[in-house]
Formats: structure tokens, sequence, C-alpha cells
């Protein structure tokens, strides 16, 4: 069953946890949709977790087309949500042509990074008929570190206003990134949207880790995040294990060859 904007809604509704993981191409997003997640997540972390650039800051346009057609190609039930990267949502004639080409591609929703500064944008996303995620908090194309917000009182107001803001303005649902566990908790009971956490603590309507940290791939894991698994060591261990049997030529087997 294609997962939608409503179904998220009604599971928030029913106080269900939605699952949200992040997938750049098709052999992973075919395995989260075959396991059941309810949103696959095209981020533009594509960049520093699978093309190698340094920064989500280097990310184009024509990489987040690249690889929402490919996750697209191989999910059939997720709903998919996909990153306007950097420097692609400040005119509104901009934002709503490069949001066009994601959705032509496949994506169901558009996210947008930024606070209330982005309530135009994300007003003409919505008045074009495109779904909108906000992504509050933390915001790796605006802020240079990544840091905790919403941690004293004055920041936590700013960040109440942009998400009251964003509401207003037709975000359909939110991505609070490393907001206090309370503030997220408080947002997501205020809001009528399904907030969706990563560092944001256990009260969010939902939660999404990055692929690359869930399977143990990445080199460095953040507090917030966990590893399920060591692919990086099962990966390694799998190289070395064909290299030798190649060297010891005991691959190919009389059963490899023809
Ligand atoms: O790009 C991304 O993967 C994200 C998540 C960390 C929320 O924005």
């Amino acid at each position: 069953m294609k997962k939608t904007l409503q179904y998220l809604i009604d599971k928030k509704r029913a106080g269900t946890p939605i699952t949200v993981v992040t997938a750049y191409d098709y052999p992973t997003a075919k395995v989260l949709d075959e396991a059941g997640v309810d949103s696959v997540l095209v981020g533009d972390s594509v960049g520093t977790n699978c093309l190698g650039y340094k920064s989500e800051r280097e990310v184009t346009i024509y990489d987040m087309i690249h690889h929402t057609s490919a996750v697209r190609r191989a999910v059939d039930n997720a709903f998919i949500i996909a990153d306007l990267p950097y420097g692609t949502a400040n005119s509104i004639d901009g934002t709503l042509l490069n949001a066009r080409m994601l959705t032509d591609c496949g994506a169901d929703c558009i996210k947008v990074e930024g606070w209330s500064e982005k309530a135009e944008i994300v007003k003409s996303l919505r008045a074009n008929d495109f779904t909108v995620c906000a992504h509050m908090g933390y915001n790796p194309q605006i802020h240079d570190k990544p840091g905790v917000y919403g941690k004293n009182e004055a920041q936590a107001a700013e960040l109440m206003e942009g998400a009251r803001a964003l509401c207003n303005a037709g975000a359909e649902m939110m991505v609070l990134e490393m907001v206090p566990a309370k503030l997220s908790g408080e947002i997501s009971a205020w809001l009528p949207m399904p907030i969706i956490g990563i560092g944001s603590g256990n009260k969010c309507d939902g939660q999404v880790l990055v692929v690359n940290d869930l399977l143990g791939i990445s080199q460095k894991i953040y507090k917030h995040a966990r590893s399920f698994a060591n692919f990086r060591e099962t990966m390694y261990e799998a190289i070395k294990d064909y290299m030798d049997a190649v060297k010891s030529r005991e691959f190919p087997g009389e059963g490899n060859s023809w």
C-alpha cells in the first residue's frame, strides 16, 4: 500500500511512532521499502554519506534528481521526501522550479531547511500544491557547526515562533534536528503535523536516522545516532575473503566456471 501524508498523520493521531530512514540508491531503498519503513528521505546528507563531499552545501539539484530517481525506482510503498539542497530555495520562482524537478522524478514531499525566514517560500510551495516538510533546529545548510538549538529561553521561543510560522504557511510535516527532548515533545503535542526527530528525544511523532549510521557504515557516529549493524566491518571482511580466494586460486572454483 502506497503510504501518504494522511497515513503519517493518522499514525501521529494514533500515537504510533513513524519510521523514516535516509536512502540514496536503489538497492538500499528497496530493502527499506520491503522492511516497511513509513518514509524514505533522500536527504542532502547524500553529499557526505555517498558522494564524498566535505559538506552538504556542495550538493546540487542535479545530485538530488539523480538520487531521488534511483530511490523512486525502488520504492513501492514508502512516502518519499526529497531535500531542496543548499541555495535552491532562495527565490520563489527558483524554488518552485527546483521543487517541480524533484516531484517530476518521484518525490512525494519537498523538505526545506530554515526557520521563520522560510515562511514565504513554504507558502508559495503550498499554494502550488507541493507537500512541504519543514526542517528546523540544527540546519546543516545554514549553521556552520552541529549544535543543540532551543537550549535557552530566547532560542526556544524563536524555535516555537518559527514552527508556528511554517505551520501557518502550509508546512505539513517537520523534521526537528538536535532540539532538546522536552521542547520537541511540546512542539509535537502542539502542532497537528507529524514531527520527525533526529537527536531530539523520543517524544516526537517519529524518528529519522541516516542509513549509513543505522547500518554502521559511517566512520563517525553522533551521540544521538545508533548503529544497528556493523556493515563497514562486514564489507571489509568480505572484500578481504574475496582477495584471499583470488590470490590462492580457490575462486573461481569449478562451480563458478563455464
Ligand atoms: O539530509 C538528511 O539526511 C537530513 C536528516 C538528517 C534529517 O536532513
